[in-house]
């Protein structure tokens, strides 16, 4: 057996447009990345987070995990966007037992679902900003039928689903992983992904404020479908530069920055909101990751709005990774894709 003991889990980022895996190998040395690997699926598959194509998508994980040559079965895998709604409420301060009898009743009024169609989980963060008798308390709330649907496909493919996360927190612990992690600075995660956006301003590994939005790389490929007349398919050949005959470069530089200049605007709003609320500090870092990374002028339109650091996340930094198996080419393509599978790969069977 390759692992001491037998609680490691394989990470599955199941994104809507790829699907990525992690497996880590945990030696007297540090962590060392074991397994890694990425594969499109079709467009349609996943259609605002709700899975159209079982059978399909059941079959390109198992193909993954193949050529992947990985055979543990227990994953960790996660959800986001439209299943999952997160907040941060204010409540009086009381013992967790009492809080626990009574979040259900309180969370009602925060979450646009019916109470009895989702799971709700949630974490006290500390006093409230505004009274000594208040608490802050993260609610996390997943719709059922999606969590069902995610868990029937991962039977599906053959394996089985130990840990059902949320994307947001897991970037998070894939970033709270790496050496220039910052404990005292305020950071803003960003995940911008195909379909899907969500930002997660933190700080000391408690998060301050998340959102998520429908902004992602499908927008720029349905402007150019929709503009050039072209399907999804061939719009995303056009801009890796495989069909060069239709649609110029030049349009599709000019259709993207339009798009990453509104990303920008919509993370500094939510940069704004927070900085113009009770607390005093800046947001310091942003990191940067998913498909949205390589989206030219994203980085540079943030640069010059916010005035933050911003850089792009390579989750395997914090890891012992052989250059023979994974070429430093390959770490620049995958590690803004990588961080949540990396995040789920980390995770324990026996974690929350
Ligand atoms: N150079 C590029 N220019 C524009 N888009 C790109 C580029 N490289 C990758 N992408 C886009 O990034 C997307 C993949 O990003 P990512 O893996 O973060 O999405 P996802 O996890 O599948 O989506 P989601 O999390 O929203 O469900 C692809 O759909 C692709 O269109
Ligand atoms: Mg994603």
């Amino acid at each position: 057996m390759i692992f001491g003991k037998k609680d490691h889990l394989v990470g599955l980022d199941i994104g809507s447009s790829f699907i990525k895996v992690a497996e880590l190998k945990i030696t007297g040395k540090g962590h060392v990345l074991h397994k890694f690997g990425m594969a499109r699926i079709a467009v349609g598959t996943i259609v605002e987070g709700r899975i159209v194509d079982m059978e399909g998508l059941a079959n390109d994980i198992r193909t993954l995990f193949k050529s992947q040559k990985i055979r543990e079965k227990n994953v960790a895998i996660s959800t986001g966007g439209h299943s999952v709604v997160i907040k941060t409420i204010n409540t009086l301060t009381r013992p967790e037992k009492e809080l626990q009898d009574t979040i259900y009743s309180e969370a009602e009024q925060y979450i646009p679902y019916d109470i009895d169609d989702v799971n709700i989980d949630y974490q006290i963060l500390g006093e409230s900003e505004f009274s000594p008798d208040q608490m802050n308390v993260l609610l996390v709330a997943v719709k059922k039928d999606i969590v069902t649907e995610y868990i029937d496909l991962i039977h599906m493919a053959g394996l089985n689903p130990r840990i059902i996360d949320v994307d947001t927190f897991s970037l998070q612990n894939a970033y709270e992983m790496l050496p220039y992690e910052s404990q005292e600075k305020i950071i803003l995660l960003v995940d911008v992904g195909a379909s899907k956006t969500s930002l997660n301003i933190l700080k000391a590994n408690t998060s301050l404020m998340m959102r998520d939005t429908v902004s992602g790389t499908n927008q720029i490929l349905e402007e150019i479908s929709s503009q050039f007349d072209v399907t999804i398919e061939e719009a995303e050949l056009a801009i890796n530069g495989e069909i060069n005959d239709i649609i110029s470069q030049e349009k599709i530089q000019e259709i993207s920055l339009k798009m990453a200049q509104s990303w920008c605007s919509e993370i500094c709003e939510v940069v704004n909101t927070y900085q113009s609320g009770v607390n005093d500090e800046d947001v310091e870092n942003v990191v940067l990751s998913g498909g949205g990374v390589f989206v030219e002028g994203f980085k540079d339109s943030l640069l010059s709005e916010l005035e933050a650091d911003v850089s792009i996340i390579n989750p395997f930094e914090g890891f012992i990774v052989n250059e023979k198996k994974f070429p430093d080419s390959f770490i620049t393509k995958a590690g803004p894709l990588a961080p949540i599978a990396i995040g789920l790969a980390l995770r324990r069977i026996d974690d929350k």
